[in-house]
């Protein structure tokens, strides 16, 4: 069966967005993109590039992991702000908020029902890997679901910022088991980390 993974860049002490929400790899974002760290996402995890970026880079690769991305409406609308109402043309895009409404672009599909329900129903289906790109406050609402973390280690700590699994994540312990990874010269990792089922 196909696998839900959150994929996310987070920092040392466990933040994937500053404070005020900001990306941290984003236009203005405090963790400059290292040029070995954007390498090796070009080569294992090309379809997790937005498709501007793709563009920009000459990057055309379908990528093996990935064909679905599902995401929470604030990280959406970081897009949509500056213009870009489907930053991942290249998947199956689908964001879940319920305030949202219509979807602004027809390759978008908003859902506004249980996430849970949604992403039994979509590993049920044929298909590579399934993508939670975040933020918090999704995977948080996703947390039973997610088989696998891959997290892009920013050699970094910040001290605040939107947590893991968002800012309301109640304390859950649950056991995860290393079953890859990469370090970078530039101080960055990519940790795989697939659940170990027995837990909650
Ligand atoms: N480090 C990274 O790789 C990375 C990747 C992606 C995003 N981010 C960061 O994450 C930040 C946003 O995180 P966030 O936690 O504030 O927000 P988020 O998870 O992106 O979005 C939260 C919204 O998603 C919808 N949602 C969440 N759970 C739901 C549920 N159970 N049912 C239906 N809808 C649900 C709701 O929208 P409605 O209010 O409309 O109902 C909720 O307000 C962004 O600022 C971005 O910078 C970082």
């Amino acid at each position: 069966m196909r696998k839900l993974v959150y994929y996310i860049a987070a920092t040392i002490d466990g933040f994937i967005a500053g404070p005020d929400g900001a990306d941290p790899t984003g236009p203005g974002g405090f963790w400059p993109i290292p040029e070995d760290y954007l390498r090796h996402l070009i080569a294992e995890y090309p379809e997790t590039l937005p498709g501007p970026a793709r563009e920009a880079l000459g990057v055309t690769a379908e990528g093996t992991r990935f064909d679905t991305v599902l995401e929470g409406r604030h990280s959406y609308e970081l897009g949509l702000k500056v213009g870009i109402p489907d930053a991942y043309p290249h998947l199956r895009h689908v964001v879940f908020s319920r305030t949202l409404g219509g979807s602004p672009d027809p390759n978008v599909t908003v859902l506004s029902g249980d996430p849970v329900a949604a992403v039994r129903e979509l590993k049920q289906q044929d298909g590579k890997d399934i993508w939670v790109i975040g933020g918090g406050t999704l995977a948080g609402a996703l947390a039973t679901e997610i088989d696998q973390l891959v997290v892009k280690l920013a050699p970094l700590t910040i001290g605040a910022g939107i947590p893991l699994f968002g800012r309301d994540a109640a304390f859950e312990p649950r056991t995860w088991e290393l079953t890859g990874h990469t370090v970078l010269d530039s101080g960055a990792l990519f940790l795989t980390y697939t659940r170990r089922r027995g837990d909650s």
